[in-house]
Order: structure tokens, then sequence, then C-alpha cells
């Protein structure tokens, strides 16, 4: 599938498959699920817009109470990190004395977790999981780390399953590498 705005395309085959990502998922579902057993409620902390399709997978394979809830984190432009990361809350979730799981599509450099991490310590949590579908850990610039990592990929710039260039691709059902 060519992009019709420029030079960069999409690989002829995905990196991921859809089939190999709903395997790990329900994986991580199946750890999640051990690891909160007994919990009575915990807050799924969406990274709004890239970990949404992820997010709608794995809650669903969830199996104690959750209370979705949003953020806006953006760092990227094209397929550039700004190094600015501009943090939203799009709800107003109450998160003192809760378990708190945040669902980002990828970890690249780090500030976004960093971050994100920071902030949501500030309000006395009664703990703070990542669960990452992508973890790219050869790009880090922050030191940042994840609970939970789908996969672990190269550095390249990937797209499709939530994850976009310049808001384009994130209904692909497999994630696929752009090539210039
Ligand atoms: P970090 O703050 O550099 O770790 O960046 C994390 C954010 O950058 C992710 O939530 C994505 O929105 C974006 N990002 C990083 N790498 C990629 C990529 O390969 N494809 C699409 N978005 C990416
Ligand atoms: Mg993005």
């Amino acid at each position: 599938m060519a992009d019709p705005d420029g030079p960069l395309k999409l690989s002829a085959e995905p990196l991921l498959s859809a089939a190999a990502i709903q395997e790990r998922i329900e994986e991580l579902a199946a750890q999640i699920n051990a690891d909160y057993a007994g919990a009575e409620e915990i807050v799924l902390l969406v990274v709004l817009k890239g970990a949404v399709v992820f997010a709608a997978d794995l809650g669903r394979r969830l199996t104690m109470p959750l209370r979705w809830e949003f953020v806006r984190a953006k760092s990227y432009q094209g397929a550039q990190s700004t190094g600015h990361v501009d943090y939203r809350r799009i709800t107003d979730p109450e998160l003192q004395g809760r378990h708190v799981l945040v669902v980002e599509d990828i970890l690249d450099t780090g500030r976004t977790t960093q971050k994100l991490r920071s902030r949501l310590e500030e309000e006395n949590p009664a703990s703070v999981a990542l669960c990452t579908l992508l973890d790219k850990p050869g790009q880090r610039l922050v030191p940042a780390a994840a609970e939970y990592v789908g996969f672990t990929i190269g550095p390249k710039f990937v797209v499709g399953y939530g994850l976009d260039h310049d808001e384009r691709y994130r209904e692909l059902p497999a994630v696929y590498t752009l090539v210039g």
C-alpha cells in the first residue's frame, strides 16, 4: 500500500501479523490476570491515541473489573521524536490508592513513559504498572521500562494496529514498517 503523500511506503509483509498480535495479547492478559488476581478493580489508563486498539483487545481479555480512563501524550511529528512531550488528561480519574495499569502503544525514547510515571506518582496510587505493545529498547534517551511488553523490536519506525505516521494507518490490523 503506497503512501499517496510521500515517498514512504508500507513494508510488503507485516512485521507483526494480526494473528501474532492476538496470540501475544492472550499471553499478556493471562499474565496480568494472574498478577492482579484478587484485585477488586484496576484503572486501565489508556494513552491516546496509539494505544486505543491494543487496549480494546487487551482490556476485553482481562478478568478483573476495570475503570477505563484516558490521557493524551504526544511527542512525535511524522517519524521524528520532537523531544517535547505534550501530556493532557482526557478523563479525570481518582487515582489515589488505586492500582493503575497504563496501556501504551510503544516505548521508544522513554520520555513519554518517564513523564507519565512521575505525574502519576504524584497522585499516590496503590501501584503503577505499564503494559506496552511494543518496545524499542535501543532507542532509549532516558531510563524507562515496562512491566509488560508485547514485542521487542528494532529501531525502525512502525505503523498499524493503533500506531500512526502523521495520523494515518492506525486502523491496519497488523504492524508494518515504513520503508523509504
Ligand atoms: P517516547 O516518548 O519517545 O518513548 O515515544 C513514545 C511515543 O512516540 C509513542 O507513544 C508513539 O506515539 C510514538 N512513537 C515512537 N515510535 C514510534 C513508531 O515506530 N511508530 C509510531 N509511533 C511511534
Ligand atoms: Mg504517535
